[in-house]
């Protein structure tokens, strides 16, 4: 076992216990240490908002401790998908304890959750509801829905468990959570089913503004179906492994179109009917993290896609000139933000910032393309500079190593939701593979 991985697990079984103890962690100082020091801040903070005895034990994951300026005191089934994604990996990871059983605990808890949304989502309006209360009720007001990226990723988290399971051997586990009768009552297929039939319906984008089809959604519902597919038939569904594998190469089909032949760049967004009409540029983060988090091992629109390398790098140079903190600290990478034209400020309208989640993206994504370059100098140039990202963040942090959602384009200091979920998490990804190169879809 690589020693990161080692190290990783001591950190998540420390973190587990500590939180509840309320523990503080010694800071520490050689190079590699700050990195791994701000992991650990990550994770700790990650269990304390998964924790928050305020939930009740209810299941629910809340993107922010935040109750106003802003309120995201809510689950937002993207969020609550993409963190336990994460999760769920690192507890595939842990060794059987104590710690793995409490984290594994928390994972049921948030499944018997997503249970009650679905159920409660079906009974009132679509699966595609993308925020509730954290007592589980649907979000009460106007907002952009549906947004079909919810049910494919928490699908995709639960696949990511349920694997884990068959693993262990426990198959009447794995079936709770993935059986075959028509109409669906197992929570993964009731998602998949959803995914595979209205994947061609219109719906709002990851940052809830645009009306269309998207790239984002379109690779999480890819993935969501194959991954979902593959699982199928280790459940004897054979029938279903088909079904799903048709409407995964039909999705195929029409991600291809998302490429930009003229400026060689991939597009967030087609066929817009509703919703803002500001991006200008095409260019959106949500691109890289559709590759990052959904793109499988058939290298379709992976890392090494030139339309997605075009991607980073265009994005890259326009925050470079368009946020000022950029313009201090050369010896950093550049903070990244949503996309250029953003105007959304963490509470408000007026003038768009970095994105913790988006620059540690950045981070994961060089530290990736160093684990899978052949060529031992390159391999090296691109993970230190995949570090430099994770130095970036680190530089704006609190003195605690909090993340809220940004940081200030001019003074650098945090803004937005306190402790966003999916900062954290985002740290962490980036760390796992800078530090050791695991690939979450392997
Ligand atoms: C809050 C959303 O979550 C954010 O992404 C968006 O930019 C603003 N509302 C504006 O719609
Ligand atoms: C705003 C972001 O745009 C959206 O992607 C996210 O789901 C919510 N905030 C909650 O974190």
């Amino acid at each position: 076992m690589g020693s990161f991985k080692l190290k990783l697990i001591q950190i998540i079984l420390f973190c587990i216990f500590s939180s509840y103890l309320n523990f503080g962690f010694a800071n520490s100082n050689t190079n590699s240490d700050r990195y791994i020091n701000q992991f650990k801040l990550s994770v700790q903070h990650v269990i304390s908002n998964l924790n928050i005895t305020e939930l009740n034990n209810s299941g629910a994951i809340i993107a922010s401790p935040s109750k106003n300026a802003p309120n995201y005191f809510y689950h937002w089934v993207r969020d609550a998908g993409l963190t336990m994604l994460e999760i769920t990996t690192l507890y595939d990871m842990m060794n059987d304890g104590n710690s793995k059983r409490a984290l594994e605990n928390r994972i049921w808890l948030w499944i018997d959750f997503e249970k009650k949304l679905q159920e409660k989502a079906l009974s009132k309006s679509f699966l595609g509801e993308p925020i509730f209360t954290v007592s589980g009720d649907i979000y009460p007001f106007e907002w952009g829905r549906p947004q079909n990226d919810g049910p494919a990723i928490r699908a995709l988290a639960m696949i990511n468990f349920c694997e884990s399971l068959l693993r262990q051997g426990r198959f009447a586990e794995a079936r709770y959570l993935y059986s075959n009768e028509l109409p669906a009552k197992s929570v993964i297929k009731i998602d998949l089913e959803y995914v595979a039939s209205k994947w061609q319906e219109q719906n709002y984008d990851l940052w809830e503004e645009v009306k269309g089809q998207h790239f984002f959604t379109r690779m999480a519902q890819r993935a969501s179906l194959i991954k979902g597919a593959n699982l199928a038939e280790k459940i004897y569904d054979p029938k279903a492994a088909e079904y799903y594998r048709s409407k995964a190469k039909e999705l195929t089909l029409t991600l291809r179109a998302h490429q930009d032949s003229n400026r060689k760049i991939i597009v967030p967004t087609l066929d817009q009917t509703d919703g803002w009409k500001h991006k200008s540029s095409q260019l959106d983060v949500s691109v890289i993290l559709g590759s990052l988090y959904f793109a499988l091992d058939d290298g379709f629109y992976d890392l090494n896609d030139i339309g997605i390398e075009n991607t980073v790098n265009r994005l890259q140079d326009s925050f470079k000139n368009i946020y000022q903190v950029n313009h201090q600290h050369p010896e950093k990478a550049p903070a990244i933000g949503r996309y250029p034209e953003d105007v959304y400020n963490g509470n408000g309208f007026g003038e768009g910032n970095p994105w913790f989640l988006a620059t540690n993206a950045y981070a994961e994504y060089y530290c990736r393309k160093s684990f899978i370059s052949q060529n031992s100098t390159e391999k090296e140039q691109l993970r230190n500079y995949g570090l430099k990202f994770l130095d970036r963040s680190i530089f704006h942090v609190d003195p605690e190593g909090r993340m809220p959602e940004q940081f200030n384009r001019y003074s650098g200091y945090t803004q937005g939701a306190k402790d966003l979920t999916w900062s954290y998490i985002s740290y962490s990804r980036a760390a796992r593979y800078c530090f050791e190169g695991q690939a979450i879809f392997q």
